[in-house]
């Protein structure tokens, strides 16, 4: 029995977040003589610089710096993986909106004027735009990561039925409603503090370090909350934080840098889109047996994270599927565009969809149900269970979870409903798909898995807690606060959650990955389980018991029929002279890959969902609207179920957004044109399935041993959306009155509308079909 972890605990900052007084970076009081930052953004897609002029942005009354990358006195390379990534353009701009220069200023309007009155001269260079150019000209970032078992170009050429195609998956852009946002204040001795919006303070710390030329220990980051992150803040809050650090340390003043939405999006990466090829043969009941795919993300300029988000991808284009025979082949493109990073599923988002879309062709080739064919091809529980980097999964409960979901959505009742609504209604189809979901749980670069935490005890038995995580939204900090109340036996209101700083825990991962609660949940409980020890030793002569026989519970220290109150053990310890302040450190253990040979268990388990999505949709529109969602999702034993739940409904809303309504667009000059909420629609409250079903697995522990055996939850469920953009194609293929449809992703109304329009003309035109 537990009485704080497993329970429904509203989040720390709920009431502050509604009430509007949870602070943000923006909202912090502003240091005496705070200068105001702004960017001069490149207007070339690539060009070198000839020219930089500062002078009239200088001339400008307030303005108190100007900096160009010459004025760096450290290193200019900001790169969190491979090297050639400049803090402000460097000879080249190598996508348009690029930061040039910066400007401080006593306030933020004079700082974005004399932002415009920088005059940089340019020599146009050609420039890179599309993915399929990248692949023409072989402009990747870095090696494709390939996995091979077998032989799939041999198991497609013996296969019964074979088929192939291409598929374009959109890019997103992360819309977290706290832009990018850094305060930079200079201290004693060449100190810099940093207030960052920021998944990822060490990494920030490491860089404001590098490009000021001093060392790590010379620069502290602290981050209590940010507005979303949504890996958007992993990699990419580093710039700004830096930026605002060198205009710092060039006024000797405090300097704030805040991005503007427009400035936002047209600046930071975002999720990769993807360009998709694939091969596969297939039998009769649809069963792959040869599968041969081609995975292709826009990098943009610079590698940032795409050589991790490749490979997620590449690591789950099975996604919950036994592929015999197959090759997958990832590829980092770059291009003249913005450096694409983390979003949410880091890759696994692509990856799945891609071979959901392709499990659809195959059944709409056979004339299926793609429930079907997702049965016979979903990986086994003993056998066909070894994934194409060779990882044996052993925690497979996808079986379990089609039968809990066919149930409780009534799926084949609706699948006859929506078949017989569709036959009478001419122009208004429905459509009903379910796809499943399998993530894997860990950073694929094994060595990101470890976190450290600290844990204080005062002397009238409060408890602060501090770790390397950070919160975005996601409930981390409430979770771990709860992991330490639990383990010292304390109610939560004795914990004081504090915010996240690099001189408290040191050298931390980036909040990503899923993995917050798993890594610093366990750092947490270590250090708590080692501060219990220490104040079991100070009860046992006053309890009369040995301290292994004592229990810590509802703030109370007891054994031997005796109890005392946890406070007074805790003054008692002091009294001691016991230390009561501990840290604690958590590796994840059994985790390995080898990129050379594409072999390995780069995860440690596997979270697990299914969604069932139904879909209306208006043929002489393409309008339509999500009718009814039913998601179960596993979360292991839950740490805290209220949070986990509004993970899971959060990230299918987000998801849905990606696959359907959230179009970027850039034109032919590199400008992204949809830089704004005026022209880029997130979904809102009203684009939420009308009948929203939304469940957690019950009664499965996770067999790993993660914290209280729980599973991650931040990015799996993301991927439940999946269904629903099937259940679009579903609907169109109704309206179309044939099995082929062409869908790319977003399916926006538009799109939806052309591929009725095109489906129609391919069922009108059988000897096209058969010349494909
Ligand atoms: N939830 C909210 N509210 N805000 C966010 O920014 N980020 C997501 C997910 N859920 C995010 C969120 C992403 S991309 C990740 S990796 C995880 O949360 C990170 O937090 P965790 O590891 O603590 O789950
Ligand atoms: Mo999440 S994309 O791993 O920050």
């Amino acid at each position: 029995m537990t009485s704080v972890v497993h329970k429904p605990i509203r989040h720390d900052s709920a009431a502050k977040h509604v009430a509007g007084t949870a602070r943000y970076i923006d909202d912090l009081p502003e240091p005496e003589g705070l200068l105001h930052a702004a960017l001069c953004l490149s207007d070339r897609a690539h060009a070198k610089i000839l020219s930089i002029d500062l002078s009239a942005a200088l001339a400008l009354p307030g303005v108190a710096a100007a900096i160009t990358v010459q004025d760096v006195p450290g290193d200019p390379d900001i790169a969190p993986v491979i090297k050639g990534e400049p803090v402000l353009a460097k000879g080249v701009v190598e996508f348009h909106g690029q930061p040039v220069a910066a400007i401080a200023a006593t306030d933020l309007a004079t700082a974005r004027r004399a932002a415009r009155l920088v005059r940089v001269t340019y020599e146009d260079l050609p420039a890179i735009l599309s993915i399929e150019e990248a692949l023409d000209k072989q402009s990747l970032l870095m090696p494709p990561l390939g996995l091979k078992r077998g032989d799939a170009a041999g198991a497609i050429a013996r296969a019964p039925h074979k088929l192939s195609g291409e598929l374009r998956l959109g890019g997103q852009d992360h819309f977290y409603l706290e832009g990018q946002v850094s305060i930079a204040e200079p201290r004693e001795d060449g100190d810099m503090m940093m207030r960052c919006s920021t998944q990822h303070p060490s990494e920030v710390q490491k860089l404001v370090a590098r490009v000021l030329g001093r060392p790590m220990h010379a620069v502290t980051v602290e981050c209590r909350r940010m507005g979303g992150g949504f890996g958007g803040k992993e990699t990419q809050a580093a710039q700004f934080a830096c930026i605002a650090a060198l205009l710092a340390l060039r006024t000797g003043r405090p300097v704030k840098l805040r991005l503007d939405r427009d400035e936002d999006m047209i600046t930071t990466g975002k999720r990769h889109d993807f360009l998709v090829r694939y091969d596969v043969g297939f039998d009769d009941a649809g069963r792959i047996l040869g599968y041969d795919l081609m995975l292709a993300a826009r990098g943009g300029w610079a590698a940032d994270l795409t050589g991790a988000i490749v490979d997620r991808a590449v690591f789950h284009a099975d996604s919950s599927y036994y592929l015999p025979d197959v090759t997958i082949t990832g590829y980092g493109c770059k291009t003249n565009t913005v450096s694409n990073t983390a979003f949410r599923g880091f890759g696994g988002p692509q990856g799945m969809a891609a071979t959901e879309y392709v499990i659809d062709e195959i059944a709409r080739h056979l004339d299926r149900d793609p429930l079907e064919v997702r049965l016979a091809n979903l990986y086994g529980r003993d056998d066909r269970n070894v994934t194409p980097y060779f990882q044996t999964i052993r925690d497979n409960i996808l079986p379990e979870l089609f039968d809990e979901i066919l149930a409780s959505s009534d799926y084949k009742k609706r699948r006859q409903e929506i078949d017989t609504f569709n036959a009478q209604s001419p122009h208004v189809k429905k459509g009903l798909a379910i796809t499943p979901v399998k993530f894997g749980i860990s950073f694929t670069t094994t060595f990101l898995n470890q976190a450290g935490a600290l844990v204080l005890i005062y002397e009238d038995g409060s408890v602060q807690i501090n770790h390397g995580g950070t919160e975005m939204g996601q409930g981390l900090y409430v979770k771990v606060a709860q992991v330490v109340a639990e383990t010292l036996g304390v109610a939560l209101d004795k914990i004081r959650i504090t915010a996240t700083r690099t001189d408290k825990v040191p050298n931390t991962s980036a909040t990503a990955a899923s993995s917050g609660a798993d890594l610093n949940g366990k750092a947490a409980e270590h250090a708590a389980l080692d501060l219990r020890g220490r104040l079991a030793q100070v009860a046992a002569p006053l309890l009369g018991v040995p301290a292994e026989q004592i229990v810590f519970r509802d703030d109370m220290v007891s054994g031997g029929g005796k109890a005392l109150p946890f406070a007074e053990v805790a003054h008692k310890a002091w009294l001691a002279r016991v230390s009561l302040a501990a840290s604690g450190f958590y590796a994840t253990p059994d985790i390995h890959f080898d990129r050379a040979s594409g072999r390995g268990n780069p995860f440690y388990y596997f979270a697990y969902g299914v969604a069932a999505t139904e879909a209306i949709v208006d043929c002489f529109t393409g309008e339509y609207r999500f009718t009814r969602a039913d998601l179960l999702h596993d979360c292991g034993n839950s740490l805290n179920p209220a949070i986990d739940l509004g993970q899971v409904e959060g990230g299918y809303v987000q998801g849905l957004g990606w696959l359907t309504m959230e179009e970027l667009w850039w034109d032919d000059r590199g400008r992204l044109r949809t830089h704004a909420p005026s022209t880029y629609k997130i979904p809102t409250a009203r684009d939420l399935p009308a009948d929203f079903r939304v469940k957690l697995v019950h009664g499965r522990a996770n067999p790993a041993q993660t914290v209280y055996r729980s599973k991650a939850v931040g990015e799996p469920p993301f991927m439940l959306a999946i269904s629903g953009w099937l259940a679009l194609k579903d609907a169109i293929a109704a309206a179309a009155g044939t099995s082929l449809v062409h869908l790319d992703a977003p399916a926006t109304p538009e799109r939806v509308l052309l591929a009725i329009e095109a489906a129609k003309r391919q069922a009108k035109a059988p000897t096209t079909m058969a010349a494909k």
